[in-house]
């Protein structure tokens, strides 16, 4: 039997995609190991929103390539959205790389491994490379690993591709344009995994919130997502529906007013603000403008109090000046993230940004990076503390990573919460008394 080590990189949806990948190749005789030296064949899914993650890729697979010289051969595939980008480059950057496949072929990768192992070249010589779009390929990413017992969240794939054309951004190339799955094949997926003791759902898609715009009718004022989320909401057995990543020109008031009368959604959403600077916003092409964007984010705490909203920062933009710097900072205050992730900007070969001028000196986005880092840290931790002596429904997800007998779980706003108790709770919704907070976790004991 072949043994197949897949490693991810990047976001959720490459991660579900590596889960497709997975089970297709169980299907087809592999096993499926955990460790790249226990593998015949390694696949990396690779990312390439910034150059650090490629940069790592590339390293990953050419250490791998150096590997195989000296000891067994290996199989070695580059897949998902670095081979998209880089395409057929792939070739010189890492040589004697065997299968270069793209966003939109993941399904066929069994089919590739079988034709590289039965070619007449030796099997570590053979390549094959398929970067072409397909019609429906979409509709493929729709099968799970047969979960454990124990797995209680799942990732579902309700879209892909991006129709925004971010300036900074290589998701449109890498993922090509909004393609939607119908609203009762992504329910019947989501039944089958309730089925299996599934108890929340995040639905994925690059633009999430977009779905189906354009394509599927909205009803009563309500946009085909927020139609699609109250179809999810009746399926009984799912407890919570999470989604990522929305935009902030999506976030329509059906999906602000969906917050306040669906309770599966729970208390948290992320929202990706990128800057504070309206100019700067301009020349990313996000359609929006601070004082739109800070009104979303009071729109959605005044329906629920206990909301919780993190962001997305890119800082050292071409042409970000010290003060529109200061507005990214005192909109991040004034929003009052509780969490976020912060990114200098990386140029990316192909975007209308790459030809921007005014480049941001290393120094100086590291520098802002690293206020930001702070800020994030003390909005953070300030409002985890408010959580201290309170009790939060938490989902138990698995036994914590460290710690004997203690359990992870995540409230209703999305915080991990550590607390001692059985594994015998593990899927189900339970309270706990918060004992202790930090910037990033709270402890606490079952109420
Ligand atoms: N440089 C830095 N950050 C980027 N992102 C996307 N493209 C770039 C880039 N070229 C960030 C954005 C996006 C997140 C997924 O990655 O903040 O929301």
């Amino acid at each position: 039997m072949k043994r197949v080590f897949i490693k991810t990189y990047g976001c959720q949806m490459n991660e579900r995609d590596s889960e497709l990948v997975a089970h297709d190749l169980m299907q087809n005789g592999y096993d499926l190991v955990n460790n790249e030296s226990d593998a015949d064949v390694v696949l990396l899914n690779t990312c390439s929103v910034r150059e650090k993650a490629e940069k790592k890729a590339i390293g990953k697979a050419n250490n791998l390539l150096s590997k195989r010289k000296k000891k067994k051969q290996i199989t070695l595939g580059i897949l998902g959205c670095m081979a998209q980008n880089l395409g057929t480059n792939l070739v010189d950057e890492v040589k004697g790389v065997n299968l270069i496949v793209g966003t939109q072929k993941f399904h066929r990768i069994s089919q590739y491994l079988k034709k590289i192992s039965t070619g007449h070249l030796a099997n570590y010589q053979s390549r094959v490379i398929d970067l072409e779009e397909e019609e429906g390929s979409h509709h493929t990413i729709n099968q799970h690993l047969s979960s454990s017992a124990e797995q209680v969240s799942a990732f579902v794939s309700i879209m892909q591709g991006c129709n925004m054309n971010c300036s900074f951004c290589i998701v449109p190339k890498t993922r090509g344009n909004e393609r939607y799955r119908e609203m009762s094949e992504i329910c019947d997926e989501i039944k089958i995994l309730r089925d299996r003791g599934i108890k929340e759902v995040t639905l994925l898609g690059q633009i999430v919130n977009a779905y189906g715009r354009g394509v599927f009718p909205r009803l009563r004022g309500e946009s085909p997502f927020v139609q699609l989320v109250k179809k999810i909401h009746g399926i009984e057995g799912i407890e919570r529906i999470r989604f990522t990543s929305p935009h902030p020109t999506s976030f329509g008031p059906d999906l602000i007013e969906a917050f306040a009368a669906l309770p599966k959604l729970g208390d948290y959403t992320h929202l990706p603000l990128q800057s504070g600077s309206n100019k700067m916003l301009k020349s990313m092409n996000r359609p929006y403008k601070r004082e739109k964007f800070l009104e979303l984010v009071t729109a959605l705490r005044s329906v629920n109090q206990n909301m919780r909203i993190s962001t997305d920062i890119i800082v050292g933009y071409p042409g970000e000046t010290e003060a529109e710097f200061e507005e990214t900072v005192s909109a991040f205050k004034e929003a009052a993230f509780e969490m976020a992730f912060i990114f200098k900007y990386s140029e990316r070969s192909g975007t209308p940004a790459a030809q921007f001028p005014d480049k941001i000196p290393k120094k100086i986005k590291e520098e802002r990076n690293q206020i930001m880092l702070k800020i994030l840290e003390r909005q953070s931790e300030a409002s985890n503390l408010k959580k201290v002596d309170k009790i939060m429904e938490v989902l138990v997800e698995s036994k914590a990573r460290k710690g004997r007998g203690e359990l992870m779980g995540r409230t209703r706003c999305f915080r991990k919460v550590i607390f001692e108790a059985g594994r015998e709770l593990i899927g189900q919704i339970v309270p706990v008394r918060i004992k202790v907070a930090s910037s990033t976790l709270l402890k606490g004991s079952v109420a």
